[in-house]
């Protein structure tokens, strides 16, 4: 052997404190299987695992700070990671996690003697386990009940991106962590956090580019960018748990009515016309809201680039109608038959259908009781029907 500067360092140092705190000290009593302490709570650990695992290297009194040998006492104070990880332990603190278990780093990274790097397959923390990590208190009934919480969980696994990591294996797919973040978790009415409501579409965003940039160039992420909370994001119409793929007819069902949550009037006039009502038939292929406005990059209707100003309407009206010409695009989708001012004649014949109505159904609603007060005069006159004949 040479002795070199490095050498002679490691003899100085590492060799006496090695011999003072060898591992295999502490294994030989906690590498035996079944040894438990007087509660009867198992205080055996896999030394093979240990040995493998991240902190392999580490003295078992890198973590267990406060034994200096044996005996050592029955109780030790709870292992810190912030000593090393100090970090990871910041963000945390600052989380809605902080609180969330007595020691929440081994709450998500598992057995704490078997730690694997974050990339490896095994980890709890890679990609493809997270869900199931997270889903080990989140989808736990009490603790939502507790914290008063929905069972994300399952809403995730049925998602669009659920089923894309868990099934088909696709690492790109977002995970809870793709939208939460990993150790500074923020509950979503702070300010700070990636789930934010005005925050939203810039998290999406990290996958979603092109969504994104045509939501901005549109009146609601206008709307957003100038600090209107009322315009819609991208959770508005997706969802943020059970997203799913947007050909699905339900999620187009469903959506139309989401514009109509907020457009009140113009869902109550969409409804009155063909579009919709064959839409109600579940003939999907019809025009939703977004087949005329656009769905990502919609535009006042005031705005000549809109896809509903009236020099791009036979462009949009002709992607389903064949021909479309001038005078089909005069059928108005948004008609409101009690608007006079807006549309006479709509309005007048309305009026006069329903004049017609009410003519026909007074005609012959006058029509049987007159002939009930009829009929009753004719059975006391004949002595009523029992004793007639
Ligand atoms: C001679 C056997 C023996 C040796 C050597 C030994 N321990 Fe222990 N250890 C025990 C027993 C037994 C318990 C259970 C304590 C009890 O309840 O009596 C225990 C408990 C523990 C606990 C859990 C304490 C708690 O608060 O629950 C830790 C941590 C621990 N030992 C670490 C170590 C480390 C680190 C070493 C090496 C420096 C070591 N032990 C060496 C027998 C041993
Ligand atoms: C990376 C840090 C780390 C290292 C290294 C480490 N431990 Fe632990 N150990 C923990 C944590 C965390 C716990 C769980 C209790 C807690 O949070 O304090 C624990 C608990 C224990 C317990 C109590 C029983 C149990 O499983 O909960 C024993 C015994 C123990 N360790 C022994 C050892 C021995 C022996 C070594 C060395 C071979 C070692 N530990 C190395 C972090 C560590
Ligand atoms: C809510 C779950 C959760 C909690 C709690 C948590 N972690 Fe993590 N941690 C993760 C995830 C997920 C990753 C993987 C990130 C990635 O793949 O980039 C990770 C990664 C890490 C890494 C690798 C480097 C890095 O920052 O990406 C270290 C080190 C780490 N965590 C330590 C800790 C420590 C120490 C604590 C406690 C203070 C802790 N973690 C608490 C989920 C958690
Ligand atoms: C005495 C210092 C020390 C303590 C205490 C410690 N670690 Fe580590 N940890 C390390 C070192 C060194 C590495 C390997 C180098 C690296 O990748 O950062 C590591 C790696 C990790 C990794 C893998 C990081 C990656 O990039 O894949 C995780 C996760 C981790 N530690 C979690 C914990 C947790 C959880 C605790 C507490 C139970 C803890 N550590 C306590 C020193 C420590
Ligand atoms: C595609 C992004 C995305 C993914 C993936 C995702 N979340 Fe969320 N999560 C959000 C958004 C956005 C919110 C904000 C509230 C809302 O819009 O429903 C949220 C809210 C939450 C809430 C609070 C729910 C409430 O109503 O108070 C919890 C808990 C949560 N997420 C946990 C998880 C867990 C656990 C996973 C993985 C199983 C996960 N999330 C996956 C985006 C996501
Ligand atoms: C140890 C159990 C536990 C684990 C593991 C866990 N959580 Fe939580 N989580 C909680 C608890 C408890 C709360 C509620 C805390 C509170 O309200 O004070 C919470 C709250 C949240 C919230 C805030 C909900 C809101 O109001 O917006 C989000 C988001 C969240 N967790 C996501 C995750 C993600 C993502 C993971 C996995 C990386 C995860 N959690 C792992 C216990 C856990
Ligand atoms: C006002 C409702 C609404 C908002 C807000 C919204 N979307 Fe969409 N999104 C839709 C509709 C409707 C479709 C389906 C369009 C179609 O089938 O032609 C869609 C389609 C998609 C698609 C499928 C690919 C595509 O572009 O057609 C993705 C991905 C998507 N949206 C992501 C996002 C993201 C990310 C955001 C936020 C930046 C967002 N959406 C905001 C309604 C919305
Ligand atoms: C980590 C990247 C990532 C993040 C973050 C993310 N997604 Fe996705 N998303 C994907 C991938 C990858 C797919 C495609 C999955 C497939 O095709 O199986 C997808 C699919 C979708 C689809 C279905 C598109 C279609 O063609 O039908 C919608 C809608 C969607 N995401 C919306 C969102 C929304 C809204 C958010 C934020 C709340 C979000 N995504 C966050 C990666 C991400
Ligand atoms: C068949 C095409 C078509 C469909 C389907 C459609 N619209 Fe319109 N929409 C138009 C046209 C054309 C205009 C412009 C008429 C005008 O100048 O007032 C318009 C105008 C609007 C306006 C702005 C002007 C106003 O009346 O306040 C809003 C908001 C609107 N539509 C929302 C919706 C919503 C929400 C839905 C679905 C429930 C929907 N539209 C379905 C074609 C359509
Ligand atoms: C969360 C509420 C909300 C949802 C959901 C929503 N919008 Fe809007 N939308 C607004 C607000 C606020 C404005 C701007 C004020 C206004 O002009 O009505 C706006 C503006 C518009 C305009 C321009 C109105 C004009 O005066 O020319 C159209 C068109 C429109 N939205 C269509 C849609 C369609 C289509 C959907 C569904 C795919 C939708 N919106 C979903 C809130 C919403
Ligand atoms: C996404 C496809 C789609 C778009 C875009 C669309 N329609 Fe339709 N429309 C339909 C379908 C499907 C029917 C019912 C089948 C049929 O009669 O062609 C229908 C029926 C109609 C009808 C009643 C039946 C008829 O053919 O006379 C009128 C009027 C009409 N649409 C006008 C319009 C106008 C005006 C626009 C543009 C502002 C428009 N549509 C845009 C799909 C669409």
């Amino acid at each position: 052997m040479r002795w070199t500067p490095a050498t002679l360092l490691f003899f100085a140092f590492a060799v006496p404190s090695v011999c003072a705190q060898r591992n295999s000290d502490c294994l030989v009593c906690h590498g035996q299987q079944g040894l438990t302490d007087t509660a009867g709570h198992s205080v055996s650990i896999d030394a093979q695992r240990q040995k493998t695992s991240v902190h392999g290297s580490l003295p078992c009194t890198g973590c267990h700070t406060d034994i200096k040998g044996y005996p050592h006492p029955t109780r030790v104070a709870t292992v810190n990671c912030s000593v090393c990880h100090s970090d990871e332990a910041k963000d945390v603190s600052a989380s809605i996690h902080a609180q969330a278990a007595a020691n929440v780093c081994t709450a998500c990274h598992g057995d704490p003697h078997a730690i694997v790097p974050v990339k490896d397959p095994q980890s709890p923390v890679y990609a493809l386990n997270i869900p199931r990590t997270c889903g080990s208190c989140h989808a736990n009934p009490q603790m939502a009940r507790k914290f008063g919480l929905p069972n994300v969980y399952s809403m995730y696994m049925d998602s669009i991106h659920g089923l894309a990591l868990t099934k088909d294996g696709l690492l790109v797919a977002a995970s809870c962590t793709s939208c939460h973040g990993t150790h500074r978790i923020l509950s979503h009415t702070n300010a700070d956090s990636r789930t934010y409501r005005a925050n939203i579409p810039d998290t999406c965003g990290t996958c979603h580019a092109g969504p994104k940039a045509s939501y901005f160039a549109g009146i609601h992420g206008q709307l957003l960018k100038a600090g209107d909370t009322d315009a819609p994001v991208c959770s508005n119409c997706h969802t943020a748990h059970q997203i799913a793929r947007v050909e699905t007819a339900s999620w187009q069902e469903q959506t139309s009515s989401t514009c109509g949550s907020c457009h009140k009037q113009n869902y109550a006039t969409y409804l009155d016309t063909f579009h919709a009502q064959i839409s109600a038939l579940s003939y999907v292929e019809t025009a939703h809201c977004w087949n005329c406005h656009r769905h990502h990059d919609i535009l006042l209707a005031s705005d000549p680039h809109s896809s509903v100003a009236p020099a791009n309407l036979i462009a949009t009206c002709g992607q389903c109608h064949q021909g479309a010409n001038a005078s089909f695009v005069t059928f108005h989708p948004h008609a409101d038959p009690m608007d006079a001012q807006s549309f006479p004649a709509l309005h007048f014949a309305a009026i006069f259908m329903n004049l017609l109505l009410l003519g026909v159904f007074g005609f012959f609603g006058l029509h049987t009781i007159l002939w009930f007060i009829r009929s009753a005069f004719d059975r006391r006159e004949g002595g009523g029907p029992s004793g007639g004949a």
